[in-house]
């Protein structure tokens, strides 16, 4: 990835951290023992079937893209030893802050890094290698991001992925007719797609974000599990899903903490979950 675009999205990331200590309610989270992220809450049960035991009690678990921790840590709730790994040294830093509110800084360590440069940056191999919601976007090249896994997976290792669905991310996000239109590339291109928000998907206001240009990156559902065939992993799920964490489209409804189409659900996927595993 050229260095301006890692650069340029750093920049945004790190100033999205301040508002997303608030929006994401990490004080909720430091203050109660039981407290999981509602990603993770969603995650446990599509991953169990395919840990040992159906849980990651006692395992070592990396999160590629790790944001502020409350999805790295809410693992480490569950009994795993954590590494979460994000690009943006003021995520990393937050999280840092959040395991040792919470109590959790013995069992969770937190490296800054690119995906594309983690195996320099950990030595060490894992379980599971986790990545979930509003990931794959930030990436230009899966093929090394595939790569990544594979370096960090220990042999027989589990790798889980959840995120928005490729046919989502090319839909138009700014209809308020309820009219589902492709309105964006579906196939990765050679440019990425450039976007000036004022807002991030929590709705932050506008002011606290100084750096708004990001750069995104479409990916198919082809190119993603390619990635994963081309960097030998072992394809052993892959699902679609009917909701999401956030409004992607204007006309989604909150069903039971998630978002939902309120009308024609079974015409468009709004997530994708794939599992596949490093073999022995
Ligand atoms: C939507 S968040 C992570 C999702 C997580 N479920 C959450 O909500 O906390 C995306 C994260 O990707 C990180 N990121 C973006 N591009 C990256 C890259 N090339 N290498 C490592 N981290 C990156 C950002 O810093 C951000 O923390």
């Amino acid at each position: 990835m050229p260095a301006e675009h890692t650069d340029t999205n750093r920049a945004n990331w790190d100033d999205r951290v301040e508002p997303h200590l608030e929006g994401y309610r990490v004080d909720r989270f430091a203050a109660s023992p039981d407290y999981l992220s509602d990603v993770v809450r969603e995650d446990v049960p599509l991953m169990a079937p395919f840990l040992p035991g159906g849980t990651v009690d006692g395992l070592a678990l990396a999160h590629l893209q790790c944001h502020i921790g409350t999805d790295t840590l809410s693992w480490a709730r569950l009994g795993a030893t954590v590494t979460g790994i994000d690009f943006s040294p003021a995520s990393i830093a937050a999280a840092r802050d959040l395991a040792a509110a919470s109590g959790l800084d013995d069992r969770a360590t937190f490296v800054e890094s690119t995906v594309d440069d983690a195996p320099g940056h950990v030595h060490e191999t894992f379980d599971v290698v986790y990545t979930s919601i509003g990931v794959l976007c930030w990436l230009e090249d899966l093929g090394a991001w595939a790569r990544t896994i594979d370096a960090l997976l220990k042999p027989g290792g589990l790798f889980y992925v959840r995120d928005a669905h490729p046919i989502l991310n090319a839909m138009d996000d700014e209809r308020d007719d309820g009219l589902l239109v492709v309105g964006r590339r579906y196939f990765p291109g050679p440019e990425p797609l450039r976007y000036d928000d004022e807002q991030t998907y929590i709705g932050d206001p506008a002011a606290t974000i100084a750096h708004r240009t990001t750069y995104e990156w479409p990916h198919s559902l082809a190119e993603i599990v390619g990635a994963l065939l081309g960097a030998g992993l072992q394809l052993i799920d892959l699902q679609e899903h009917r909701t999401l964490p956030w409004a992607a489209l204007p006309h989604m409804v909150e069903e039971g903490g998630d978002y939902v189409l309120p009308e024609h659900a079974d015409r468009l996927p709004l997530a994708f979950s794939i599992a596949a595993r490093k073999r022995s």
